[in-house]
């Protein structure tokens, strides 16, 4: 039995066991057998000791492999696997499958050799987090199946100032015959059931990530996509918590995919009661083709174990986002406040409304006007246009420079729409390229908003498009851009592609979008991206690593967000949701709420309106500058602080509540909304958390001064509101 020290990557040769600890957890691998199977032996809180491989229960029956062939496909289905291969008598699903020259789709890996290093390499065409040699340790094993000619690597970082590990695979084609990679998936973790409970993002439009949680019991469970990105029904994360796991007690594994296109989640409790929870690119409609000596990477997936339940998990995955994930130079800075005229205008707007707006805002303090969808070709409805991105002059008479040049004289910036990924077939772009669609020949291609995606595999495609926008881009002083889109995708085909090759398309597809979107921000540095799906259908890690902030759904009323947000912030810092004022009745459902609610709720994200500021009531223009002063005093706060949810009215069918606390535990702001409005009821007192407990703080709104652990324990007053949906925010502050 020995015992590790300090934080990092080890190997112990004599026991052949890796083991990577971060500040508060272990996760231990095992070489096994004369065979050199690779063993999951433990995922969890730090330990000292590192040879804990009796849990790999390979000293029960049936034991080794190598020496036990008669009960091989027993040893093969009950051993838990770090990197699971198929069809050898592992019924469980593994991650890796492929069709061979002789048509087999048999996959074995076992260990060859290692290597351990500081700091990670970056993952060539993907986007994928990173730290120096200080921050972080790398691990890579390198496994063959010797049989195919295949060789795996598999890829490890441990974070040294996060409780996060990332892992990832790459797969090389050693041997002198095409393979063709069915499946390769990114993680995998084998382990006993603790009384598990699965916990999903589940959505749809204009409804995106609401929590969801149910048992896990025998059989498998998918949860996975097949729209060529993450779409707002799934999302690409997976968390199983030990039965009861609240916000702050309770064990949490969690996995996130850093991939925007279709992924894979699924957890599969065998026979044993040993569950298995793996993720990556979804494997249906999936086949890469490798020549000889070609190589496959595949997306990073993020782990992250909290012993501090869901609280800790999500404070794991925003600090690991905010301090190794986004780039952008705004992703510590305040965003510029900014007004969109989508709700404003929607697409009947022209030079002078948008100057009127603009002039409006600028005197109430809004820093930003983006002009959204419409300004190009022909486009004065959704059914036509897309592709063709040219400045329409009959609506923005003068041209784009100078209604930006004006905007600009306002002391406002200027940000502008685009939908790049998309055509119209009623465009010029489609008449002349009609084959630059994604098609299956002989088929009618499907359609969805009037529009179908561009094969953006394709280079030209690719130039051609990117050209567009940056020569917008160039042409007048364009400090921001909402780079959006608006349909999944169908009907897979590219003319891009040879028939053994189609089955590669939907990951090329995202592989060109990264390329673009890296493209953008290399030639356009000071650039603020936005990116947006119909909403928030494209919301993950992916994306996050060009674009800082991501619209978080197109229904912008207060009370659905609360919903969203609070499914979007258990995995992603608040800096990243784009949220908005928008007006009432809301677009979106209908409902009215205080203009005072809508702006506490939007501060929780990036900030911003999404209204006609010329159209509304005098009283609610008359808040916005009050509004304004609230995300200035409190931006800083909520981008960089720790975030604790402290009550869901999902849960509790009555109000919303959470917190967010600075770093250094001196401040504090609590939002809390009250959804349900009945008769006859008290205050309440809500219990802070994340404070200093012998530190003296004073609340806004109360006399006198308290102790953290009074306020922690007892809590402070929340009056019940006289109204419908109305809230506060509660400023804490260490004396
Ligand atoms: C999507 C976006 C909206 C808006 C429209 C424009 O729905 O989510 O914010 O930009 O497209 O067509």
């Amino acid at each position: 039995m020995g015992h590790s020290m300090g934080i990092g990557i080890q190997y112990y040769e004599k026991q052949r066991i890796f083991k990577l600890d971060t500040p508060h957890t272990s996760y231990i691998m095992a070489v096994v057998d004369d065979e050199n199977f690779l063993g999951h032996v433990y995922y969890g809180g730090r330990l000292e000791d590192y040879d804990v491989s009796y849990l790999l229960r390979t000293q029960e029956k049936p034991s080794a492999p190598s020496g036990n062939n008669r009960e091989r496909c027993s040893f093969m289905d009950a051993f838990p696997m770090e990197y699971p291969g198929h069809g050898l008598g592992d019924y469980r699903d593994g991650c890796i499958s492929v069709r061979s020259k002789g048509g087999h789709s048999a996959v074995n890996l076992t260990v060859t050799s290692h290597k351990i290093y500081d700091g990670k390499k970056k993952l060539e065409g993907l986007p994928a987090t990173f730290g120096t040699e200080k921050e972080c340790s790398t691990l890579e094993i390198e496994c063959e199946d010797a049989t195919l000619g295949l060789k795996a690597t598999l890829m490890y970082t441990a974070f040294h100032d996060v409780d996060a590990i990332t892992r990832s695979i790459k797969v090389t084609n050693m041997s002198g015959e095409e393979i063709y990679l069915t499946k390769a998936l990114s993680a995998c973790l084998d382990m006993d059931n603790k009384e598990f409970e699965h916990i999903s993002l589940h959505g749809s439009w204009a409804r995106e990530r609401h929590i969801q949680r149910q048992p896990v019991g025998y059989g498998k469970y998918a949860v996975s996509s097949l729209r060529g990105e993450p779409g707002h029904q799934e999302h690409p994360f997976l968390a199983l918590a030990t039965k009861g796991a609240g916000q702050d007690a309770g064990e949490v594994y969690a996995m996130n995919f850093v991939y925007s296109g279709n992924f894979f989640t699924q957890v599969e409790m065998s026979q044993y009661d040993s569950v298995r929870m793996s993720m990556g690119i979804q494997p249906e409609d999936f086949c890469w083709k490798l020549e000889p000596q070609e190589s496959f990477q595949a997306p990073e997936a993020v782990l992250v174990y909290s012993a501090e339940g869901l609280g800790g998990m999500t404070r794991s995955f925003h600090d690991l986002y905010r301090k190794h994930l986004l780039r952008s130079p705004y992703k510590d800075k305040k965003r510029p406040i900014l007004l969109n005229n989508w709700e404003a205008t929607y697409f009947d707007f022209d030079t002078d409304k948008l100057i009127g707006i603009a002039r409006q805002a600028s005197k109430l303090g809004i820093e930003m006007l983006v002009m959204d969808d419409g300004w190009f070709g022909k486009r004065n409805s959704d059914n036509c246009g897309l592709g063709d991105w040219q400045v329409n002059e009959e609506k923005l008479k003068g041209g784009l420079k100078y209604l930006v040049d004006e905007v600009n004289k306002l002391g406002m910036k200027f940000g502008i729409w685009f939908e790049p990924e998309m055509v119209s077939p009623d465009s010029d772009l489609y008449r002349a390229h009609p084959d630059w669609a994604i098609q299956i020949p002989g088929r009618t291609a499907a359609m969805a908003r009037e529009q179908y995606v561009l094969d953006i595999s394709r280079k030209e495609v690719r130039d051609y498009v990117y050209e567009c926008v940056a020569k917008v881009l160039r042409s007048a002083n364009v400090e921001y851009v909402k780079w959006d889109m608006n349909r999944p995708l169908s009907d897979l085909g590219s003319s891009g592609l040879a028939a053994d090759r189609q089955g590669e398309l939907y990951h090329r597809y995202v592989l060109g979008l990264y390329e673009m979107q890296e493209r953008l921000i290399t030639d356009f540095p000071d650039l603020l991206l936005e990116n947006c799906s119909g909403g928030g259908a494209r919301f993950d890690p992916g994306m996050l690593y060009y674009s800082p902030q991501i619209w978080c759904s197109d229904d912008t009323d207060a009370i659905e967000r609360l919903a969203i947000q609070e499914g979007t912030a258990l995995v992603y810092p608040l800096s990243t949701m784009g949220a908005h004022v928008s007006d009432c009745p809301n677009h979106a459902i209908g409902r009215t709420t205080p203009f005072e609610t809508r702006g506490y709720v939007a501060l929780a994200g990036t900030f911003g309106y999404e209204l006609d500021v010329t159209k509304i009531p005098q009283e609610e223009q008359k808040m916005i500058p009050e509004q304004i002063a609230m995300y200035h005093k409190y931006n800083d706060l909520v981008r960089e602080g720790d975030y604790y949810r402290l009550a869901s009215y999902q849960e509790n069918k009555v109000y919303d509540c959470y917190e967010v606390v600075s770093k250094d535990r001196k401040e504090a702001l609590v939002t809390y909304v009250q959804v349900l409005n009945s008769s006859n009821r008290r205050s309440r007192h809500i219990c802070l958390k994340g404070l200093k407990a012998d530190a003296v703080y004073r609340v806004e709104g109360m006399e006198g001064s308290y102790l953290g652990d009074t306020l922690m324990k007892a809590g402070i007053p929340m009056e019940n509101f006289w109204g419908d949906f109305r809230g506060k925010l509660v400023h804490i502050t260490a004396l």
